[in-house]
């Protein structure tokens, strides 16, 4: 493993940082007590967590490819299997009225205080198989090596797994439906929401057997006083790791986004009768839109001169953090030989910076009604999820690196480099439960730095240091 230096503006999150912090000693001692690879318990945090994350990435909507958004038949089977896991691992199990599944452990102390660990299982269209699922089940993993040594019960704290139901947002375009639920930071107007075939999150929850009223919703809201922390571990789903040739890292904090959706109303027509010049075509005006935003967060120094509470610290951090995609794009009645009628498309924008962000959807906005007044045609922006930027804990993520770099040290013997600190420019359930308690979040390296794609991949020896790591942040509460 070599440390090195990962030029800024090569990854646009990938800001880390090498934490000069001393490790601490008693560290190095267990690894020598326990250092052999053999005593790592290896057929519990790396092969059977390793099958089933294989099994998991089976359970799905589609034929062909990975599916599961929130509460669809494939969600509520995975539900099934990571139950039954729960229980493998001597969790107490229960859903909750927004379809996430809990499993519990009191430990010594039912009064005391819980850990809460999550992840998410729903994916993506077309997922990787890691993505939310290896956050749940090295937790559960790594509980089940406590289980199976009979230390489950010494824990000095409640700690509760969370699979949280809704962390992309693909179904309803409304991310954290789970987690924000649970933080109570979900508005009770999230239950009327619909999805593309007319069924709303109420309706949803409903057929799943889920009575879901704004009452239970109200009710699932975690009282802060009875919580101690969160964790979250997820893959990187950048390069850095991989660059670095370190398997873990600790996050330092996550980016805010938000998520838009554009609604672009022409003049319908016949594609070989209506001259050009008398054409107000949404689709070509959809492009022109597009091609904005990308030079608004390619360059936004150039289209925020007029940045209202921005600093020059806020336009240097958009300069290396903004980025925006255009993910999901219709046009009606969508037939080549139609001047389509109306052309709708997403736009997700991501940044560290919160004034910086706000100051672009200002300016991306007050752009797309100048273009869209232009052309004649008629747009309207919705304004769909926002998150802010969430700075994980000091504490826990100190406590964090002290087991990512036993997990290293356990594996690998003597090493020498540090725990590295990484940005994440990925939504993450933590940004949602950073309403209710300190966070904290731990990346595992992954092939390529790809995700949100079936390429996806994590090696098995990572998903091993990655329950080894939880473990012994599990046993640092014993
Ligand atoms: C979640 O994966 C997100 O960042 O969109
Ligand atoms: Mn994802
Ligand atoms: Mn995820």
């Amino acid at each position: 493993m070599a440390t090195a230096e990962v030029p800024h503006s090569y990854f646009p999150f990938s800001l880390f940082l090498l934490l000069s912090s001393t490790l601490p000693s008693s560290y190095s001692a267990t690894a020598e007590k326990e250092g052999t690879p053999r005593s790592l318990h290896s057929e519990i945090l790396r092969d059977e967590a390793v099958a089933r994350l294989n099994e998991l990435g089976k359970v799905s909507d589609a034929v062909g490819y990975l599916e599961r958004t929130f509460m669809s038949p494939a969600s509520v089977r995975a539900g099934i299997l990571i139950r039954e896991w729960m229980e493998d691992a001597g969790l107490r199990t229960w859903v909750d009225s927004m379809g996430n599944l809990h499993g519990r452990v009191e430990g010594m102390n039912t009064s005391a205080q819980a850990l809460l660990i999550g992840s998410h299982m729903d994916t993506v269209v077309d997922a990787g198989i890691f993505d939310g699922s290896l956050g749940i089940i090295s937790a559960i993993s790594a509980l089940k090596v406590l289980e199976s040594n009979g230390k489950l019960g010494e824990l000095k704290r409640p700690v509760e797994v969370i699979a949280f139901s809704d962390e992309e947002g693909v179904r309803f375009q409304s991310t954290f439906l789970g987690s924000a639920a649970v933080a109570g930071v979900l508005p009770v107007t999230a239950l009327n929401i619909s999805d593309k075939s007319g069924v709303t999150v109420q309706d949803v929850l409903m057929g799943n057997a889920i009575e879901i009223t704004e009452e239970s919703l109200l009710e699932m809201k975690y009282d802060p006083a009875s919580v101690w922390g969160y964790v979250e571990l997820h893959i990187e789903q950048g390069p850095v790791l991989e660059w670095i040739g370190f398997p873990l890292a600790v996050v330092k904090g996550i980016a805010g986004q938000t998520r838009l959706k554009v609604t672009v109303r022409g003049s319908q027509g016949h594609a070989g009768t209506v001259p050009m010049s008398m054409r107000r075509d949404p689709m070509a005006a959809a492009a022109e839109l597009i091609v904005l935003l990308e030079g608004l967060c390619k360059r936004p120094r150039e289209f925020l001169l007029d940045c209202g509470n921005c600093n020059e610290y806020t336009l240097e951090s958009l300069s290396t953090s903004l980025v925006c995609t255009v993910g999901e794009i219709s046009t009606w009645p969508s037939a080549s030989n139609v001047i389509p009628g109306q052309v709708t498309f997403t736009v997700d924008l991501r940044a560290i910076d919160d004034v910086g962000r706000e100051a672009v959807v200002y300016e991306l906005s007050n752009q797309i009604y100048k273009i869209c007044d232009r052309r004649s045609v008629s747009c309207i922006i919705e304004r769909k999820h926002d998150a802010n930027a969430v700075i994980c804990d000091q504490e826990l993520s100190t406590r964090l690196q002290s087991a990512a770099y036993t997990a290293v040290h356990r594996m690998m013997g003597e090493i020498h480099e540090e725990v590295p600190v990484l940005m994440s420019g990925a939504g993450h359930d933590a940004m949602a439960i950073s309403h209710l308690t300190k966070v904290g979040m731990l990346f595992v390296r992954c092939r390529g730095g790809i995700s949100h794609s079936p390429e996806e991949h994590v090696l098995d020896d990572d998903v091993w240091a990655a329950g080894i790591a939880l473990l012994s942040f599990l046993e640092s509460h014993m």
